[in-house]
């Protein structure tokens, strides 16, 4: 898909373009996706319950052809397991800003920079 995709003047993206596109999904989208996956499954294996709600709500919702993308908003309880996994298990605790211009924030003056 990003090899084929051309911009408003039909030009494929550049070599750098592709390159920094890859590296934003692999550091970005993999590692923050698998890890959160990870922690899901350990907390999910790890309740025999909360498995089991999972597995009983599901027919319930999406009826018992196969599970498609527009199911998915209407799956309750594994959407809150996935939040609450999610607030127990943070992928990134924190991130930076770094300011372009002074800016006062609760009553806090900070610098440029
Ligand atoms: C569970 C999965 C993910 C988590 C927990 C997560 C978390 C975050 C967080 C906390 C930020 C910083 C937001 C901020 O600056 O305030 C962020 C930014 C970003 N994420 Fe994710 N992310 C996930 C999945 C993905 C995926 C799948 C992609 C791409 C394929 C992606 C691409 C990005 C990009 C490009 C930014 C920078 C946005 C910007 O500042 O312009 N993330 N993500």
């Amino acid at each position: 898909m990003l090899l084929q995709v051309v911009d408003e003047n039909g030009q494929p993206m550049t070599q750098q373009e592709l390159r920094d596109e890859l590296i934003t999904l692999l550091v970005a989208g993999h590692e923050t996706s698998a890890t959160s996956l990870a922690w899901v499954f350990y907390y999910v294996l790890k309740d025999p319950r909360v498995l089991e709600r999972i597995r009983e709500g599901a027919p319930a919702r999406v009826g018992e052809g196969p599970l498609a993308a527009a199911h998915v908003s209407e799956l309750r309880y594994l959407d809150a397991v996935v939040k609450e996994t999610a607030r127990l298990r943070p992928i990134l605790v924190f991130v930076a800003r770094e300011l372009q211009q002074p800016v006062e924030l609760g009553g806090y003056g900070c610098r440029r920079g």
